[in-house]
């Protein structure tokens, strides 16, 4: 079988070489053949009609090649292509380019719509201004497209969804916890005092050894309710602000793994609505939970501020940093903080630290909605 090389006849050095292959001249490709043949669409475009196509281009819009032939332009696009596809034809048949890479919604003969990807160039054709193109049909891609989109949409809304479920009822059992459960062993450890006071007489001894003993059970008991409390939803956020709690939870934090800690705050309360500091408040607990599990960290540093237009926050620890091992299957952690990040239209980056570690940054344009006097 006979190798064709058209491509490097064009270039002088390699003619002897594809003259030795016997390769053909550009006049001599069969190129009839190839177009007809073609599994990508052909046309010419000359004064705004298509007249020439191939069988496939004419099959992309539905049609058998003689139907197609000689048709306008405008009624084979969709109505809201009609003014960029005319555009485009203007500025390469008037010279201002001579191709245009671009992508378009075609009708077919039964009104479905057909994506279609062309590619275009300006030629001579019986003295006059043309296009040649070549397109390909790329419906099935925009499809898997969309739906992907739509997919992840709806994978975000669900995020949302959870979180915004997951954040209510946290608030009610950290109601439920602090009002009634504690309320409840107050009242106990109240009657329990009485008992206390009303055994430290002689022969009451090992009565009042018991009660005692309760009344200590009970108080650890209170203090347990009101860490469950707090943990479940820190009343320092409604009370005292973003800053407080936060200061408060990387202190306890510092507490309970044994690190150290730095938090710089500006003096002035973080100007943040109710809603949009729980957000970022969550945010940084999972990032702290993931200092905890992940980093070995020694210190970690927590800064934020803001002014008139933004808020920003840096979370930093000198941990091994995130890269140091690959991420777990199924981990959920970074993902539902994006979305948190996303649901307050603050951008979130998470990456190694300048000098090792791992750093957090958040930052977010602040506007009517975002701002409260609460926080
Ligand atoms: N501060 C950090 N230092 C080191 N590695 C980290 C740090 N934060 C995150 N990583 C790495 O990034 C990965 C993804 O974190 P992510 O929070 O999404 O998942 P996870 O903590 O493993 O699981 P979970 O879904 O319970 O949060 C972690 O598995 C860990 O390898
Ligand atoms: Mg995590």
């Amino acid at each position: 079988m006979k190798t064709v090389v058209v491509q490097s006849l064009s270039a002088t050095s390699d003619l002897s070489t594809a003259a030795a292959l016997g390769a053909l001249r550009l006049a001599d490709v069969p190129f009839r053949g190839i177009v007809e043949q073609s599994l990508a669409g052909v046309y010419v475009v000359l004064d705004e009609r298509f007249m020439y196509a191939n069988d496939t281009f004419a099959a992309m819009f539905g049609y058998a090649r003689e139907e197609f032939i000689g048709r306008h332009m405008a009624d084979c696009v969709t109505p809201d292509s009609v003014p960029e596809v005319m555009q485009n034809y203007q500025r390469r048949i008037g010279g201002e380019v001579d191709n245009i890479h671009y992508f378009t919604k075609g009708v077919r003969k039964d009104g479905q719509i057909v994506h279609l990807e062309l590619h275009a160039s300006r030629v001579e054709c019986q003295g006059r201004a043309a296009l040649t193109g070549v397109a390909l049909d790329v419906t099935e891609r925009v499809r898997a497209q969309e739906e992907l989109r739509q997919s992840r949409e709806r994978l975000r809304e669900l995020a949302q969804h959870i979180n915004a479920a997951r954040e209510g009822e946290r608030a009610r059992m950290a109601r439920e916890v602090h009002d009634v459960l504690g309320g409840m062993l107050t009242s106990a450890k109240f009657d329990l005092s009485r008992i206390l006071r009303r055994t430290a007489v002689p022969g009451q001894e090992e009565l009042h050894g018991i009660a005692t003993d309760l009344v200590l059970l009970m108080q650890e008991t209170i203090d347990t309710a009101r860490a469950i409390s707090e943990e479940l939803r820190p009343a320092s956020l409604d009370l005292l602000g973003l800053g407080e709690a936060l200061r408060q939870w990387m202190t306890q934090f510092a507490r309970r793994y044994g690190v150290d800690v730095r938090v710089t705050l500006p003096d002035q309360p973080l100007p943040l609505a109710s809603a949009v500091a729980t957000q970022v408040f969550r945010i940084v607990q999972e990032a702290l939970t993931n200092v905890a599990r992940h980093a070995h960290a020694k210190t970690v540093e927590l800064e934020a501020g803001a002014d008139a237009q933004a808020f920003w926050l840096r979370l930093r620890d000198d941990g091994c940093g995130i890269g140091a091992k690959p991420a777990r299957h199924g981990a959920m952690g970074l993902f539902s903080m994006t979305e948190r990040a996303r649901d307050i239209g603050a951008v979130l980056d998470v990456h190694d630290g300048p000098e090792g570690g791992t750093e957090l940054t958040l930052c977010m344009a602040l506007r009517a909605k975002h701002q409260g006097p609460s926080a």
